[in-house]
């Protein structure tokens, strides 16, 4: 696990985005494993800039997002569906048919979940991996005591993690209660991830995945055992790490 200090969010930001950007320009048809949440926003908006300047081309890039809320329709303004084009999607060169959510708005669970797993494979999985950390250090949505080889499964999420998403809800009672994610099996099969954390809020989970024992209780931890994982956090997010 590589740790790159940054000195704040936008910092974060940039260096993210210039990982992706080079990933991009390197293999042009990359697959990428895509996140929600308001973290990686800013690298976002620094790709849909460089795409702006002529300088980035997501024509032949395929994307895969980590998961979505079960029972929102895709135009639900809280689905993340809805996050994904408002954010990225609609202000590039993607093609729609190349990007994938998994689908919320289809309550078959299992069904859902299998197709997921089968359209990650077929694409070979992602080249790069981006991936938030929540403050108990789920990824996706693999909460605390995830099981570690499973592939797209639905959960049940922590009463903190409806919390912490409420902010984005008018009634903490809307937040969704499952969700559909990629397992932590799959993450693990992307050949690069990219995990960004900005914050003293998740100073903690930043501590416990790069430093603490490898444990389902933080299910981020495994990561300590990907080939190339790269963190690139803000000083905030890296208060309680040694120096
Ligand atoms: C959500 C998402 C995660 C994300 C996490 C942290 O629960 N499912 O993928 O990493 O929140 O979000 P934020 O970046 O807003 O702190």
């Amino acid at each position: 696990m590589r740790i790159v200090r940054a000195h704040d969010y936008d910092d974060m930001s940039r260096k993210a985005a210039n990982i992706i950007s080079a990933q991009v320009t390197l293999k042009p048809d990359s697959v990428l494993g895509l996140a929600t949440g308001s973290t990686p926003l800013g690298i976002y908006a620094q790709l849909i800039e460089w795409y702006e300047k002529g300088d980035l081309d997501f024509s032949q890039v395929s994307t895969f997002n980590l998961d979505e809320y079960r029972g929102l329709a895709h135009d639900d303004p809280q689905s993340y569906h809805h996050f994904m084009r408002a954010n990225f999607f609609d202000r590039i060169n993607i093609d729609p048919a190349n990007t994938h959510v998994p689908d919320g708005s289809n309550l078959d669970a299992e069904g859902v979940c299998a197709a997921y797993d089968r359209s990650v494979a077929d694409a070979g999985y992602p080249d790069l991996q981006l991936l938030g950390i929540g403050r108990n250090g789920h990824v996706g949505f693999n909460e605390p005591g995830a099981v570690f080889s499973k592939g797209t499964y639905c959960v049940d999420l922590t009463p903190s993690t409806i919390e912490a998403n409420s902010r984005l809800f008018d009634r903490v009672e809307d937040v969704p209660r499952q969700a559909y994610t990629m397992g932590v099996q799959t993450i693990m099969f992307a050949r690069s991830v990219l995990v960004v954390a900005s914050g003293e809020e998740k100073a903690d989970a930043v501590r416990a995945m790069c430093l603490g024992p490898v444990d389902p209780q933080c299910p981020a931890s495994i990561l300590q055992l990907h080939a190339a994982c790269t963190v690139i956090a803000d000083e905030a997010a890296l208060c309680k790490m040694p120096a």
